[in-house]
């Protein structure tokens, strides 16, 4: 194969340093099958992430493949303005059904950041429409949200905004509910859930009638895969509700059965007034997110014209994304996957947690098929592991085959819903080999 050029690569990729990117010679992916990725010099790589946290059904689903195809004949594309189509309806009502009608209202969108913008602008409004003045975000230190001006102020790592500003005004992150590396140094249960409370305080701080949202990742993904302490979400939605305050779950990565339930909401016994959703909804095969939102919000901008929702863009609710997301949902509902993810995902967690003995594991976090192995430089001080190691590992675990996500000094692991038991271990097999790889070079 002839080694790509600077010159002949055209492709400006995301979040992406394009000169080291082009001097490691990119992996360029020609090929997939199942849980498999193929470059172009048919390397094989195990995809322990789902590509990219989104293909929890592997590749080559037929169903799928062959309802799009069919959708394609029929109705390729429809207006989402003033007008309907009937597959839109189909998928936004089997989304209800699937949250037990819970959220009953569904604005379609094209991925997982527009997702999020949909619901700031809703918050946003719907204060506006209740005469009150409140338009601040509160969400948390290194969340993700996404890409676009909301979701991006909305995200809490700074370094991705530094050359963007302005920032849009009325965004506020507090501190995350990491217990690895508690924010106030205590140490849970003891810490009376620190972490939690501090919303207050900081909705007295900002002004009682300021905050129209509270934005969070049920569990936080990009942040390293930080999982609450249960008491965290009772204390977040009682301050909520205590001043009047609307609260979002980002189920961007979490939804449609990573936790082991359908929606990670679900492991409560609270409902966010608003859920945004994206990746796993199609299974990567077309570009498409939605935000639920509870009636009470929705009826609130019913009436006169000035009280419609002025939001939307072209491909919102397109048939195909449409039809695609309503074979993804079957499926997952057909094969019980999302029991699936519980029972295969506390196999997996077990067999990670042993790599704790391991000088460099500092912490190994997960909650159904959703896995963070944080790297340290010595477990007692918890030092990160330097970035010169953490990029030696990373490139050891693609020499190896092995397909994952690293966050910082976290390697994230999101496996295909549809993963064998074997597969697993294989993935386990390949992460112990390629850290030890990395001690031996280091040492
Ligand atoms: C929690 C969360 N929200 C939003 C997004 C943005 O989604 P997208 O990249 O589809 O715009 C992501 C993407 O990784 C995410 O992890």
């Amino acid at each position: 194969m002839k080694k790509t050029t600077k010159e002949d690569y055209c492709w400006w990729n995301p979040f992406t340093q394009m000169e080291a990117f082009l001097q490691r010679s990119p992996i360029i992916i020609d090929k997939a099958e199942g849980i498999y990725l193929y470059d172009t010099n048919q390397k094989r790589y195990l995809d322990m992430s789902s590509s990219m946290w989104n293909v929890c059904l592997g590749h080559n689903q037929r169903t799928i493949i062959e309802a799009i195809n069919k959708q394609y004949m029929q109705l390729d594309f429809s207006s989402p303005f003033r007008a309907s189509n009937s597959k839109a309806l189909e998928l936004t009502k089997k989304l209800t059904n699937t949250c037990q009608d819970k959220l009953k209202k569904v604005f379609l969108t094209c991925n997982g950041s527009d997702s999020v913008e949909a619901g700031i602008k809703i918050a946003r409004q719907y204060s506006g429409l209740k005469n009150t003045k409140k338009n601040k975000v509160i969400s948390l230190i290194n969340s993700y949200h996404g890409v676009s001006y909301g979701a991006m102020a909305a995200s809490g790592f700074e370094e991705d905004k530094k050359y963007f500003k302005p920032i849009p005004e009325g965004f506020i992150q507090i501190p995350q509910p990491y217990c690895y590396r508690c924010p106030y140094n205590k140490t849970y249960p003891a810490c009376n859930i620190e972490c939690a409370r501090f919303l207050e305080k900081e909705i007295k701080k900002q002004g009682e009638d300021t905050i129209a949202l509270f934005l969070m990742e049920p569990v936080m993904g990009m942040g390293g895969i930080i999982i609450p302490p249960a008491e965290y979400y009772d204390i977040i939605f009682d301050t909520c509700k205590k001043y009047q305050i609307l609260i979002m779950f980002d189920e961007v990565t979490t939804g449609f059965g990573r936790t082991g339930k359908m929606f990670a909401f679900e492991h409560l016994k609270h409902t966010p007034d608003m859920v945004a959703l994206g990746k796993a909804l199609s299974n990567g095969y077309f570009p498409i997110g939605a935000t639920l939102v509870k009636d009470e919000i929705w009826q609130e901008f019913l009436g006169d014209d000035e009280k419609r929702f002025n939001h939307g863009s072209t491909y919102f609710g397109h048939p195909v994304g449409c039809t695609a997301a309503i074979e993804t949902i079957t499926i997952i509902q057909q094969e019980d996957l999302v029991n699936k993810v519980k029972g295969e995902g506390e196999y997996f967690l077990k067999q990670l947690l042993e790599l704790k003995n391991i000088p460099i594991v500092g912490d190994v976090r997960g909650i159904g098929m959703m896995f963070g192995i944080e790297f340290v430089e010595d477990q007692k001080n918890k030092i990160p592991l330097n970035k010169a190691t953490m990029l030696r590992f990373i490139s050891t675990c693609y020499m190896y085959g092995l397909w994952a996500h690293f966050a910082g000094n976290c390697m994230l692991i999101f496996p295909p819903f549809i993963c064998k038991r074997e597969s697993l271990d294989t993935a386990l097999t390949l992460i112990k080999k390629a850290v030890h790889n990395v001690i031996r070079k280091s040492g």
